[in-house]
């Protein structure tokens, strides 16, 4: 079945299980390129809990995390905002029918001419962190919606964000509210982001708490703020502990800013979809290193490396965990995993325990939609892996109501 706008997504019956769909793919489809699974009904799934459990908080998507246009066109019509780095991002989002009052331009330094491409483009709303920003959009874009992004680390994080981005709260913060308010420039809100993959739960409490005591000096000063926006950091994987998170989040929301004279958005990547990517990959070559006759690392080599969408285990410090497709009832072995380049740095996993496998097996990898496909080159000449969309046929129906889902 097709539907408008969905050409190249699959619909199915019932839900996708990845690990059927790779079964029945393996033979014919998975031979030079690495296949992805994406269960776009995975991504609608993630909205729903997103809505029912941050129900005050708008998602800006970061479209950093992954820019398939699929998800961006079941995201956009499911009205999310998005959150744009780049005149390129914010292109993509614009030509999907995206209004631009629905992109936030999150990336604080921005070269002139995407900052001139937001000004044509009426993409208002944009963080900064310095006063040389404040110069450059004093000049090209001085209508713009500013909101001032402060650093506000969590404890531990995958990729922590901090020391590029973000200003010191006490010190540099209340200068430039300042000075953004001398050039007359209009400031509109305080940002944050914690770290991407944040794994420490009272994090988002104190960032709020830091941007409601810089929602007060702002107000001193002659501005009155109207976005708070908590940035990312949210966990996207199967089995997360997003909905705990929330609890805190919404906790510190109702003690900080109890009213609704602030919008709150947020700009999630890797919880949208994490979750929705499955990779297969085939084994091409092993090799057996053994020591007084017995095998102590198990190598195999596969069609897809840390230059293509294993990049997260350089970027995103990812651990990716293979999955045999069959039950193997062979031996268990110490077991490293290597893409297909001629790098030594080209490794997926090392010392893992994986049942004695052949050439043509193929090896599962789930939660990969975070910091993958965008990513991807073809180093070395080895090809982009395919991804293959999948949606569930009721899902299908309610978004067919949806506006935005425009061929
Ligand atoms: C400005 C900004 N917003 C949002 C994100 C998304 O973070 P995450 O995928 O952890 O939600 C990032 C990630 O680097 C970012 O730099």
């Amino acid at each position: 079945m097709k539907a408008k706008g969905l050409d190249d997504v699959i619909i199915v019956d019932n839900p996708p299980i990845a690990l059927d769909i790779i079964r029945k793919r393996a033979l014919t489809e998975i031979q030079e390129e690495s296949l992805f699974i994406c269960d776009l009904t995975d991504v609608i799934k993630k909205h729903r809990i997103w809505t029912q459990f941050l129900p005050r908080v708008i998602p800006f998507y970061a479209v950093k995390c992954n820019d398939s246009p699929m998800v961006l066109k079941i995201l956009a019509a499911l009205g999310t905002g998005f959150d744009c780095a780049s005149k390129g991002e914010i292109k993509k989002v614009l030509d999907l029918g995206v209004p631009p009052s629905r992109i936030i331009y999150a990336n604080p330094t921005k070269p002139n001419s995407h900052l001139s491409y937001a000004e044509t483009s009426k993409v208002h709303m944009m963080t900064f962190d310095s006063e040389i920003e404040l110069y450059k959009v004093k000049k090209l874009f001085p209508d713009a919606k500013l909101v001032l992004r402060i650093r506000c680390d969590a404890k531990k994080a995958l990729c922590p964000l901090g020391e590029k981005f973000g200003c010191d709260p006490d010190i540099e913060a209340p200068t430039l509210i300042n000075l953004a308010y001398e050039l007359g420039l209009k400031m509109v809100g305080i940002s944050f982001h914690v770290g991407s993959g944040c794994m420490d739960l009272s994090a988002y409490g104190r960032a709020i708490y830091t941007a409601r005591k810089l929602f007060d000096y702002a107000a001193r000063i002659g501005y009155y703020l109207t976005i708070l926006d908590i940035g990312g950091g949210y966990p996207g994987d199967k089995g997360n502990n997003f909905v705990e998170l929330s609890h805190s989040i919404n906790a510190a929301l109702d003690k900080y800013f109890p009213n609704d004279d602030v919008t709150i958005i947020a700009e999630p990547g890797r919880f949208y979809v994490s979750s929705a990517y499955t990779l297969a990959c085939r084994i091409h070559s092993k090799r057996e290193v053994v020591r007084d006759g017995k095998i102590i690392n198990m190598m195999y080599f596969i069609n897809d490396g840390v230059y293509g969408s294993f990049n997260c285990v350089l970027y995103d410090h990812q651990v990716p965990h293979p999955v045999p497709i069959e039950n193997f009832k062979s031996e268990i072995l110490p077991t490293s995993i290597w893409g297909p380049t001629c790098d030594a740095l080209d490794q997926v996993c090392n010392d893992v325990l994986l049942p004695k496998m052949q050439i043509d097996d193929v090896l599962m990898f789930e939660n990969m939609g975070a910091y993958t496909v965008p990513i991807c080159s073809k180093f070395n000449g080895f090809p982009l892996p395919i991804v293959k969309y999948y949606l569930e046929k009721s899902y299908l129906a309610e978004l067919l109501t949806l506006d935005g889902l425009n061929p």
